[in-house]
């Protein structure tokens, strides 16, 4: 029986740094309104010149690869979480693939918004532990900035969002207690509309006229404090169903990587499980909420800076649009 192992974790952002201040000048905000209820300070927006969803994450999986020592050649799978796909279809893993020049190999795109890498990562877990797959780059990114609308009506959504991609290499490994001990998914449809961009879905007559175009249909719809009531108690449950399920506690996790949705999650979250100060890793404050990039951008982040160390126990959570919820438990 194989098991499965991150070997490798790259990220890349734009960039260009939009911090709350430059927001001010956009729309009725302030610099002390967004710390105060997010915790971002400013975040990242695409070069529309330079940047796509497609060779960002191309950048971000050649560092994964470069770190886990593998090359490009010998990955045989592509697992792409993104809700801001390069075109409406096919999905942004085709395009990283060509990027990649790794034309005939699998590409799978999924779209399930901030679960969407540990949906991936299941996805990944699964392949190799039967065999059928030994090099898969499991990619979350996104490109949010330019369905923004920057003004005091878009304000709710668009102080938040921001882009960026990550990416992680999965092998297999002989080693039952070392790698992905396991993922944990859900989701609950009744709470679609909460969180979701309508247009140009296929639920209307006709997809995309002058009238939808010119309405806010087309701009993320979000009932922040509704989810944000769910997004606590989920995150909370399925953190305790992942260490359930491996007879862990909560004094085991040495470093909890959250999907940054908002500091104040991420600290209900710390002071919920009881966890010392540097055992959970935010960087919302720099990138605001890249959703599905957030991460693995923050999984590489944290590895380059020193803090995930041989045997240490890492805890991957999130919650967002769907609702959907998932996290994952992993021996480095
Ligand atoms: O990643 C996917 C999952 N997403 C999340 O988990 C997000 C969860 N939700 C949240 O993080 C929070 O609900 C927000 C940060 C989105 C909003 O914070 P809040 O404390 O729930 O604020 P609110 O929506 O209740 O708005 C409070 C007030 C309102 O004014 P009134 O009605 O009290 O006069 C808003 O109009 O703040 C106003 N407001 C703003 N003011 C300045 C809303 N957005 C802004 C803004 N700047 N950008």
């Amino acid at each position: 029986m194989k098991y499965s192992k991150i070997t490798g974790v790259g990220h890349y952002v734009p960039e260009n740094v939009v911090t709350n201040f430059d927001l001010e000048k956009h729309m009725d905000t302030s610099d002390e309104w967004i710390r105060e209820r997010t915790g971002i300070e400013e975040r990242r927006f695409f070069n529309p010149d330079k940047d796509t969803v497609g060779n960002m994450s191309a950048k971000a999986s050649r560092m994964a690869l470069e770190r886990a020592g593998v090359d490009v050649k010998d990955v045989d799978f592509i697992v792409f979480a993104t809700i801001t796909p390069d075109y409406f279809f096919p999905g942004s893993g085709v395009i990283m693939q060509r990027e990649l020049g790794l034309q005939g190999i699998g590409a799978l795109d999924i779209r399930n918004a901030c679960s969407g890498f540990i949906y991936g990562l299941s996805v990944a877990d699964q392949y190799i532990k039967t065999g059928m797959y030994k090099n898969i780059l499991v990619i979350g990114a996104e490109i949010q900035s330019s369905a923004l609308e920057l003004t005091t009506r878009g304000r709710n959504v668009s102080v938040i969002f921001g882009d960026g991609a990550g990416a992680v290499l999965v092998q297999p490994t002989d080693e039952k207690n070392k790698g992905i001990l396991s993922t944990h998914l859900h989701a609950d449809g009744d709470f679609a509309e909460e969180l979701y961009v309508k247009d140009p879905g296929s639920s209307r007559k006709v997809r995309l006229d002058n009238e939808i175009l010119e309405g806010t249909s087309i701009r993320a719809h979000m009932n922040g404090n509704m989810v944000f009531k769910h997004a606590i108690v989920r995150f909370s449950e399925v953190i305790n169903e992942a260490l359930q399920a491996n007879n862990l506690t909560k004094e085991d996790i040495d470093l909890l990587i959250p999907h940054q949705a908002n500091l104040r999650i991420s600290n209900f979250l710390q002071e919920k499980l009881q966890l010392e100060e540097g055992k959970v890793y935010n960087n919302i404050m720099r990138y605001g909420n890249t959703t599905a990039a957030s991460i693995p951008i923050a999984f590489s982040e944290a590895w380059q800076e020193g803090k995930i160390k041989e045997g240490n126990l890492i805890c991957l959570a999130a919650f967002g649009s769907g609702f959907t919820w998932a996290s994952s438990l992993i021996r480095w």
